[in-house]
């Protein structure tokens, strides 16, 4: 049992201990994210960009938005060519954070391409009420202007009614994770325990739980992997995405016609659940910082995983999703344009270099692969008309 010192809250303690003193790391992590009143996400404590607690894309640069947006205008363009007359095309983003990203678009479609803005409508499916605040201020010029736009939970759309452009953007990073745990050569889901008289959390081990046997099993088979890698020594730990399908499986069935853009941090299977990551990719971000210890400050910090790179493959496309292909983000955003996009700051704000320059880095942050370069970018699509070829310019 490894026991770690904690800057615990009230709130936290009461809800553990209302369980009988331990929770699954996965209802930790649920509970210090989303929930309503003390959750990072949930009370809209979360503050993203270069001020907040952590960089996203969109939250760093303007001009990310601005390159993505080429990429969803060529695919929504392709999408209305392929429709009947009268369907409608949405972009659908999970997960707004600030709403910078959903901002830019608009802008982006509103200075470009008001004809096909016309046609689109926007929604965003945010959990975390305190997010949708943010979203709902930073997109307030739009909202005024009467746009399209709506904040809906996945289950209210009907089925096969999408024919969109779906965009996830650090969102399955997000998402609850179970931790599972190498012990005496037996594989335990790792629980969160309180010690009543400290109030200190700790790490404790639970049964595993049918459903993640199952879903470990399956990926063993089908990914050869192993979990634990051969020859894992006492205590080696990784993370298990179990929502992941479920999330794949409920985006999959809204869709009619349509385009899913995940972006995310990604590892390979053979890397992930290797020897030398023995202690997973759980990481927790205050203050542009990692926090050592994941237990401080809960609700503080914003708690993240990398996904798996073929078990996410792997998910869409047992539910029917076809993959168009996974770039790395310094690539797609090269393709997209990112070099002539320097050009033209630099003759935009000749007449004030600092501005310029910090224009500059922000997007050079983009693709530089020791900041957000390396993310992956991953394209599925799915057709009623299965021979249907979208072209994708972020995919050379
Ligand atoms: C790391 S932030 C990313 C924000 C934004 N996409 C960006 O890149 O700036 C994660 C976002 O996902 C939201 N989120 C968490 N769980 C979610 C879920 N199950 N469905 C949709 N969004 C979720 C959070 O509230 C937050 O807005």
């Amino acid at each position: 049992m490894k026991s770690l010192p904690a800057n615990n809250q009230e709130w936290l303690i009461k809800k553990i201990i209302k369980k009988g003193g331990t929770i699954s790391f996965y209802d930790y992590m649920n509970l210090v994210l989303n929930d309503p009143k003390n959750g990072y996400y949930g009370s809209g404590r979360a503050t993203l960009g270069s001020k907040g607690d952590f960089v996203t894309s969109p939250s760093m640069s303007n001009d990310f938005a601005f390159l993505l947006s080429k990429q969803i205008e060529e695919w929504l363009i392709q999408l209305k060519s392929k429709l009947v007359f009268g369907n409608n095309l949405s972009i659908l983003e999970f997960g707004a954070g600030d709403g910078s990203l959903m901002s830019g678009l608009l802008e982006y479609l509103f200075i470009n391409n008001k004809k096909l803005l016309k046609n689109v409508c926007f929604i965003i499916i945010e959990p975390n009420k305190g997010m949708i605040e943010k979203q709902q201020k930073k997109l307030e010029k739009y909202l005024k202007l009467d746009f399209d736009i709506s904040w809906r939970s996945l289950e209210d759309l009907e089925d096969i009614s999408l024919n969109a452009v779906v965009l996830a953007n650090e969102v399955l990073d997000a998402l609850p994770i179970e931790r599972i745990i190498n012990l005496k050569g037996k594989m335990y889901r790792q629980g969160v325990s309180i010690d009543k008289e400290s109030g200190r959390l700790f790490f404790d081990e639970i049964i595993i739980s049918k459903e993640l046997e199952k879903s470990i099993a399956t990926a063993e088979e089908k990914l050869d992997i192993k979990i634990p890698p051969k020859d894992a020594p006492e205590g080696w730990t990784t993370e298990w995405h179990i929502d992941n399908k479920k999330w794949l499986k409920a985006i999959y069935e809204k869709i009619n016609n349509g385009i899913l853009l995940i972006i995310d941090y990604a590892k390979e299977a053979k890397r992930y659940y290797s020897l030398s990551n023995s202690n997973g990719t759980l990481i927790a971000y205050k203050n542009q910082k990692i926090v050592e210890n994941v237990f401080e400050s809960p609700g503080d910090c914003d708690l993240t995983s990398h996904v798996c790179i073929e078990s996410l493959i792997y998910e869409s496309e047992t539910l029917g999703f076809k993959t168009i292909g996974i770039v790395k983000q310094g690539e797609a955003l090269l393709s997209l344009g990112l070099a002539e996009r320097l050009f033209e700051i630099q003759n935009e704000l000749k007449d004030d270099i600092s501005k310029a320059l910090s224009r500059r880095e922000a997007l050079l942050r983009l693709v530089d692969p020791i900041c957000l370069g390396d993310f992956k970018w991953f394209v599925f699509s799915k057709f009623k008309n299965k021979k249907t070829i979208i072209n994708s310019s972020c995919i050379r």
